[in-house]
């Protein structure tokens, strides 16, 4: 060939150099997105997602449109081994049968609301009551137990789902159309985060959280108690026998509720204490140490000694619901929890239980023309 002077085999060379560059640039630089696939319908027949967000060290969550719910999250332990680190089940038949919040999107109040009743503006409202006395986590058919609609992204941070649900006006007994956004990204330095964004048509309570059931071993079986525990908070909100503030912040110094230092979960958590006892065990909200209202800073940090595996808690909530799974029972889902006692532990950020009622609490009332945020981010590490 006359010319330039580049032979065939040449061309097909530099050919291969260029694919062999964009390849290695998009393994560097472009993450993937999200993996949709059918995870079954519900029983009125409407069909529910499962997406598979993977992120470029390869760890995994899998996200499911019904109640915006975290269904596995797999993190390495300190050999590099991946692990599911939060409880969930493979099809969604458990969850429709009922099983306790896993994984769940909480709203539009997450915690309890005394008696189910609270006076805003002048207006008394009554909901439905779903734990004994008291309404839990948004009542009936809370946020849990509805479709959200769901739109994937990828970024450099890495891959996301943007999930979508409008709650009509009076649904389960809350004032105004509420619109809210929950947004999870599994960003590439293994955390998980979520942001929540909400709008109102009329003044309401909100409170949105997330349910999983974390057991950092990831071995379902593995009882919480042995894992480690540090929350920032100098005081807690002791309850009720049902589970409701008193209204006091009580210090947490030398009370079993003093997790300042890193704490083995299981060394107070059978105390004889009346706070313990009305848990029983811990199921408790914690005042989260705050420099201004609002700032992101650590709730928790929680460690598993096993594995190796570290989780860190930051969000720009005031309170931390810590739960340690006292319902569990391993009985079957619809009468049951499936899992078995103490086999997962919940780190809810969220406001106090029963604000709606308690005028020292933080706001949580909503007004139209406002927007509600609220962002929280479980951050993975391992140590030696
Ligand atoms: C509550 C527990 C309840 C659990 C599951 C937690 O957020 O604090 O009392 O049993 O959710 O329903």
């Amino acid at each position: 060939m006359p010319g330039i002077g580049i032979t065939r085999a040449g061309i097909a060379g530099l050919i291969l150099a260029a694919v062999a560059m964009i390849v290695s640039a998009n393994a560097k630089g472009t993450t993937a997105m999200p993996q949709k696939a059918p995870f079954g319908q519900t029983t009125d027949g409407t069909a529910v997602e499962i997406y598979t967000l993977t992120n470029k060290s390869g760890a995994e969550a899998r996200i499911m449109t019904y109640g915006g719910t975290l269904v596995s999250l797999k993190v390495p332990d300190r050999n590099g081994q991946l692990g599911n680190v939060v409880l969930g089940f493979d099809s969604l038949d458990p969850y429709l049968a009922g099983v306790p919040y896993y994984g769940a999107t909480i709203g539009r109040f997450g915690n309890r609301i005394a008696g189910g009743k609270f006076i805003l503006d002048g207006a008394t409202y009554q909901l439905p009551t779903n734990n004994g006395p008291n309404s839990l986590h948004g009542g009936n058919r809370g946020f849990d137990k509805r479709v959200w609609t769901a739109k994937p992204f990828a970024n450099k941070y890495g891959p996301g789902l943007k999930l979508t649900y409008v709650s009509a006006d009076g649904e389960e007994g809350y004032p105004g159309k509420f619109t809210t956004h929950v947004t999870y990204q599994l960003r590439n330095n293994n955390s998980l985060s979520i942001d929540y964004a909400a709008t109102t048509t009329k003044a309401t309570p909100v409170n949105l959280t997330n349910h999983s059931y974390f057991n950092l071993s990831g071995d379902v079986d593995h009882s919480i108690v042995d894992e480690m525990l540090m929350i920032n908070a100098d005081k807690f909100t002791p309850v009720d026998s049902t589970l409701i503030p008193t209204g006091v912040l009580q210090p947490v110094a030398d009370t079993p509720f003093d997790f300042r230092k890193p704490t083995l979960i299981g060394a107070h958590i059978n105390d004889d204490n009346q706070q313990i006892h009305f848990g029983p065990g811990y199921d408790h909200n914690w005042v989260l140490v705050k420099s201004k209202p609002g700032a992101m800073t650590t709730a928790a940090v929680l460690s598993d000694p096993t594995s190796g595996r570290v989780l860190e808690v930051k969000t720009t909530e005031p309170g931390l619901q810590f739960y340690t799974g006292n319902f569990q029972d391993g009985k079957p889902a619809g009468t049951g929890s499936v899992f078995k006692y103490r086999t997962g532990l919940t780190m809810e950020t969220q406001h106090f239980p029963d604000s709606p009622n308690q005028p020292s609490f933080p706001s949580t009332i909503l007004r139209p023309g406002h927007t509600y945020t609220s962002h929280t981010v479980f951050i993975f590490r391992t140590t030696k």
